[in-house]
């Protein structure tokens, strides 16, 4: 199937309310990091070394290669511009963010907010796997932290590939894929209004006030689109869940409920609204509903393999998101508390599928 030729623009069916009432949440990990802590952490001593010859570089990579999630402590920075400087000492380039979802403000050149309110869980995920120009791997600063909340979590994309392949579900998955359903609003009709039910504006996803470049820019990256009522530009994305990784050499999970409408369940004005008028939706690759059974198993799966990284000011992660999947629990703040993270993506690629071979 080709981006221009017609599908049916499908909508949430009013039973899924009725099955996802009682909320299918999160346990992030079983309370022992997945991959051993000293495998992934490299402490800095106190005084992070910038300079990209340097022995702390050289470490940082090393991890990276192997293990592909590297957790820098101790490194007595606090000033975002250089937590970049020592993320780039092993992530592997940088891209500007467009075509995204949720739109993210910049903090620095090229740092940006997480884009999504601190309050909301946000459930393990691939970054921009709804797309078909993704990014191979992110980067995450901290700037203010809490002492005992706010962690992130990780979840092994190696043993999760292993563990859904062995399962129905990821051999459904493996044949049918996946297809991601993307309501982006209209800036203009929210002007001075509420953002109920707003995930991101078209406007600020693909970069551009004109409809027309707008939906060019949305089939180049092979969405399906159209326009529905107040400019309301349906997006919609056929994939595999699984794709192929070139530093791996095999095909991995790439794939979450993230993109379901269950994303929103703890976010403030969309989380009321029932999953026909949310932003996001998701189904298996011939239009077909997940069931909750199955929406739950998605949930379980990453739990299984979760690694907590805790933040203190100035750490940083560096993250390979083939080989990581990634989320958090909601934070709520107190008075004067703040909680921080800055986001860089890494390089661009284009999405590739599986390989027949690569199993
Ligand atoms: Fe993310």
């Amino acid at each position: 199937m080709t981006a221009t030729e017609s599908i049916d623009f499908l909508q949430a069916p009013a039973e899924l309310d009725q099955q996802l009432d009682d909320l299918i949440l999160p346990e992030w990990w079983d309370g022992t990091p997945a991959i051993p802590t000293d495998r992934y952490e490299v402490d800095a001593g106190g005084q992070a070394d910038l300079d990209p010859a340097g022995d702390l570089a050289a470490e940082m990579q090393r991890v990276y290669d192997e293990v592909g999630l590297v957790h820098v402590r101790n490194t007595g920075l606090t000033e975002l511009a250089d937590m970049r400087t020592l993320a780039q000492h092993c992530l592997p380039g940088e891209m500007k963010y467009e075509g995204g979802s949720n739109p993210r403000g910049a903090l620095e050149a090229n740092v940006f907010e997480v884009g999504a309110p601190l309050t909301a869980h946000l459930h393990y995920h691939h970054e921009m796997a709804y797309v078909s120009k993704s990014t191979r791997a992110l980067a995450f600063l901290c700037k203010k932290s809490l002492p005992d909340r706010g962690a992130t979590y990780f979840s092994d994309g190696l043993a999760s590939t292993e563990y859904m392949l062995s399962t129905e579900l990821g051999q459904k998955l493996k044949e049918l894929g996946v297809c991601y359903h993307r309501n982006l609003t209209d800036r203009e009709a929210f002007k001075d209004k509420l953002e109920v039910g707003v995930y991101n504006h078209w406007q600020l996803s693909m970069d551009t006030d004109d409809s027309t470049e707008a939906e060019a820019y949305a089939r180049e990256r092979g969405l399906f689109t159209e326009w529905g009522p107040d400019r309301l530009l349906k997006t919609r994305y056929y994939c595999e869940a699984f794709e192929y990784d070139p530093v791996t050499d095999r095909n991995l999970f790439y794939c979450s409920i993230a993109d379901h409408g269950m994303w929103f369940d703890g976010w403030p004005l969309v989380m009321h609204l029932p999953h026909n008028d949310r932003p996001l939706h998701m189904t298996f690759g011939d239009d077909s509903e997940f069931s909750r059974d199955e929406l739950q198993q998605m949930v379980s799966q990453y739990d299984r393999f979760g690694i907590k990284v805790d933040w203190r000011v100035g750490e940083i992660a560096v993250f390979d998101n083939f080989r990581f999947a990634h989320g958090r629990p909601g934070i709520e703040l107190t008075d004067g508390e703040e909680r921080q993270l800055g986001v860089i993506l890494g390089p661009k690629y284009d999405r590739v599928g599986t390989y027949r071979d690569k199993w």
